[in-house]
């Protein structure tokens, strides 16, 4: 086997075999095989595609370029959820604790902020000490005792997955199917669990924005998880239009923990509750995603706060944060963005929304950037709903006075408005399972 062989025959759109897929992945990973051949495998790949079962062989290579996390000496069903990523997508905070409560356990390895998309582990990190590096005795130690628990990435987890995707993002790779579902599925593979829930976002504000893309991916990442023996079940669920009505960290943390308490914010408990649910229906809790999603809804309350609490705490942050909003910081600038028309709400650039955000402050512009976990938009209108000019349609949240006029004329321009009625958008677009 060479390198020069396994590139040739990919680029003629023929199917490798899984020793040829681990040769060039380990070898390239290990420094015998250079960048350069390397990034033509994958450019191979991303224009010729891999069958189910390369795929499924190159997730299986990357899983075990490191540990796979064994909580088999934790009792009761694990399961994870991974959403692709969206703005105000805050659902990991909600239903992690409720899930556990309902007694599953939730170990959850999530990411950071990516392009115009929130990350968990900023959102955990604006709780003051909270500590997303828990070493994997920590993370045992936590989900054991809360049923829930919540880190970032290990350098043992997947790392094959950490060279190639460098390699992918400067050679113009990264929007491959099957590259996007090893390097996503090793991870979660590697969590440990026994079931997962995926959430692939379509929509204006989402990585595939069109239905037939999230579609793809969505079968990808549902054929690999069934390949490796686990529970799955995939809903595609709509990015038109932010999710809830806080963009930004901290304000994501608080809005979560208003739907803990049993606030009625409707696309955010629907989709949060719906994904919830699957994770019940795959750990035999509730006989279909509906039940459990009705589960989910009848344990939000004072114990469902308590939960998320007892976590934080466990991981060091701060729990007054969680059980009393009014210890929350507020950002110095809080600017009112008033609507310039009157209309019916036809549409909305969510990634503009999500790049508004971010540049008031929520997210990085450069790698080595802090984030400023006070910094957001409080986004009120949703498609369908009548706006009336003058109305104040959001509130920028920034510590940082430059940023308001741009976003400001970002978030303004983000609207298409009919003078007809329009339909509301459809949240939840298909379950496979
Ligand atoms: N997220 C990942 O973890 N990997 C990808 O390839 C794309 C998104």
């Amino acid at each position: 086997m060479t390198a020069i062989e396994i590139i040739r025959k990919k680029r003629d759109g023929v199917a490798l075999a899984p020793e040829e897929i681990k040769f060039i992945v380990n070898n390239f990973t290990s420094g015998k095989i250079p960048d350069y051949q390397f990034a033509a495998f994958l450019m191979a790949v991303y224009l010729k595609g891999m069958t189910k079962g390369e795929t499924s062989a190159l997730t299986n290579t990357m899983l075990y370029s490191g540990k796979v996390i064994d909580l088999s000496s934790i009792p009761g069903f694990k399961v994870d959820k991974h959403s692709t990523g969206g703005v105000g997508d805050k659902t990991s905070l909600i239903l992690a604790p409720l899930v556990a409560l309902a007694g599953l356990n939730v170990p959850m390895i999530s990411g950071r902020a990516l392009g115009h998309t929130g990350g968990t582990l900023d959102k955990l990190e604006s709780i003051p000490g909270f500590n997303v590096n828990l070493n994997l005795t920590q993370y045992k130690s936590v989900i054991k005792k809360h049923g829930c628990v919540m880190i970032g990435q290990t350098p043992d987890i997947a790392p094959a997955d950490k060279v190639i995707y460098a390699l992918r993002d400067v050679t113009s790779t990264v929007e491959s199917i099957p590259l996007i579902t090893a390097s996503i599925m090793s991870k979660k593979l590697a969590e440990g669990i026994d079931g997962l829930v995926l959430d692939v976002k379509t929509g204006s504000g989402a990585f595939m924005k069109k239905y037939e893309d999230a579609k793809a991916l969505a079968d990808s990442m549902f054929n690999t998880a069934v390949s490796f023996n686990k529970k799955v079940a995939v809903l595609i669920t709509s990015m038109n239009q932010p999710l809830g009505t806080h963009i930004g960290n901290l304000l994501e943390v608080k809005e979560s923990v208003e739907v803990l308490s049993g606030a009625d914010v409707p696309d955010l408990n629907y989709v949060t509750f719906m994904l919830a649910g699957a994770m019940l229906y795959l750990g035999g809790k509730a006989g279909s995603i509906e039940e459990g999603a009705e589960m989910i809804k009848n344990l939000t309350g004072k114990r469902a706060v308590e939960k998320f609490a007892a976590m934080v705490k466990a991981q060091g942050g701060d729990p007054n944060y969680i059980t009393d909003l009014r210890n929350h910081p507020k950002a110095k600038y809080r600017v009112e963005v008033k609507a310039g028309e009157s209309g019916y709400i036809k549409a909305i650039d969510t990634f503009s929304i999500g790049i508004a955000s971010n540049s008031l402050g929520a997210g990085r512009l450069t790698k080595e950037d802090k984030v400023d976990p006070l910094a957001g938009i409080v986004f009120y209108p949703k498609i369908g709903d009548y706006v009336t000019s003058g109305q104040v349609i959001a509130v920028l949240h920034t510590n940082n006075k430059k940023s308001i006029k741009s976003a400001e004329e970002t978030v303004l321009s983000s609207f298409s408005f009919s003078t007809k009625k329009q339909k509301k958008d459809k949240l939840l677009v298909e379950v496979i399972q």
